[in-house]
């Protein structure tokens, strides 16, 4: 097997430089039109097959062996939030109040360093890499998307990776979880009504502000009363809307939030107690309540071999030591959407660097990464797809 480590560091200064443009030209989920269009051409340059406008901007490319063999899936999420940049940069957005807080950037310029490492070596390999350039990971959907709109047949995967720049954990750190690695996650709307009227006669009006915060109350007894000690949930309220000014009591009030578990019972008995409080405290003090649940992403359940083969792979690629395999967060990640029907594994490569400064966390208007990572996460997946193809 060639050194994908040392290649990928060979080729550090066109992955900065692409990272550095994307990052300069952020773009929100669904618009990445200039970024989707770079990508096209670097994998056309290449002689890939490509295809865009899958998903709106989403870019799949095939890159054929010529050799019968695996289909591998290497996926790279390509969409920015909608923050402004506090980094002052020299490559700091120059889009206001958009920027890449999450590091979609870097993995963008990682997806076509892959590509021209594999490319490279491809009369070595066997089988089929298919590319997917995902729009809109930030909770718009993206990946669903492009399943819906077959990135997952023709031809269809045999397994699947992705990888986050990770920045909870210093460069040179890699993380590769057999089994759930990030949680799924809910959104919740609960709009209450009651019964607006003079805030100095509160008998006679029916008041959804105080069911509101009884309600945010009682929801924190579901993870502290409900789950198991030893299991991971997270309720949490994160936006509260109610009234005008200070002498009406209104007549709504609206909850948002979002609800995070790993398994499916848990996820279930969560649900249950949500919906059971939120019903029930409502109606106690007189209000109507109606709860909006919507399933933004499922947990990313790493297949236990794929992730021992990707593992064995970082083994022989990364010094002893820098391999972590029990590492879990509650955050989550519409790739588990592509890992449902084909059996994958995401990787985390630790990219922050708290001496320079580059540590504050994802979506955070300060986040940046040391770009030493973008090799190590290239040089990886590179690595592991390789190892798939030439022994399935
Ligand atoms: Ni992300």
């Amino acid at each position: 097997m060639p050194d994908y480590l040392a290649e990928a560091q060979s080729l550090f200064e066109y992955t900065r430089h692409l990272r550095r443009d994307f990052h300069r030209h952020p773009e929100l989920g669904f618009r990445e039109v200039r970024t989707a269009g770079i990508v096209a051409r670097e994998l056309n340059e290449l002689g890939l097959e490509v295809a865009s406008g899958v998903a709106e901007t989403g870019v799949v490319a095939l890159l054929e062996t010529g050799r019968p063999g695996p289909v591998v899936l290497l996926r790279f999420d390509m969409d920015a939030l909608p923050i402004h940049e506090e980094t002052g940069a020299e490559y700091a957005s120059q889009t206001p109040g958009v920027m890449h807080a999450c590091g979609h950037d870097g993995h963008t310029a990682i997806g076509l360093t892959v590509a021209r490492l594999l490319h490279a070596h491809r009369h070595e390999l066997a089988g089929t890499v298919k590319f997917v350039f995902q729009p809109a990971e930030e909770g718009l959907g993206g990946a669903q998307r492009m399943v819906s709109e077959g990135v997952l047949e023709n031809p269809r995967p045999d397994v699947s990776l992705a990888a986050h720049l990770w920045n909870s954990q210093p460069v040179g750190w890699v993380g590769v979880t057999p089994g759930p690695a990030m949680s799924g996650a809910e959104s919740f709307t609960i709009r209450l009504t009651g019964r607006g009227g003079h805030a100095a006669m509160p008998h006679t009006a029916i008041d959804p502000v105080l069911a509101a915060a009884h309600i945010i109350t009682a929801l924190q007894s579901v993870v502290s009363r409900n789950v198991h000690p030893l299991e991971a949930a997270v309720v949490s309220v994160t936006r509260v809307r109610s009234g005008e000014t200070m002498n009406v009591i209104p007549s709504a009030a609206e909850l948002m939030g979002t609800i995070r578990t790993f398994k499916p019972e848990v996820r279930a008995r969560v649900l249950g107690r949500f919906e059971h409080l939120v019903e029930n405290v409502a109606a106690a003090l007189d209000c109507q309540a109606q709860v909006e649940l919507d399933n933004m992403t499922l947990p990313v359940d790493n297949d236990p071999q794929v992730a021992a083969r990707v593992q064995s792979v970082a083994r022989t690629l990364l010094p002893e030591g820098e391999l972590e395999t029990e590492h879990r967060t509650m955050g989550s990640e519409d790739f588990a959407f592509m890992m449902q029907d084909v059996p994958g594994c995401f990787v985390f490569v630790g990219s922050a660097n708290a001496e320079q400064g580059l540590n504050a966390p994802h979506h955070h208007p300060r986040f940046d990464f040391d770009e030493r990572a973008l090799p190590r996460a290239a040089g990886l997946l590179a690595a592991a797809a390789a190892d798939f193809l030439l022994n399935p």
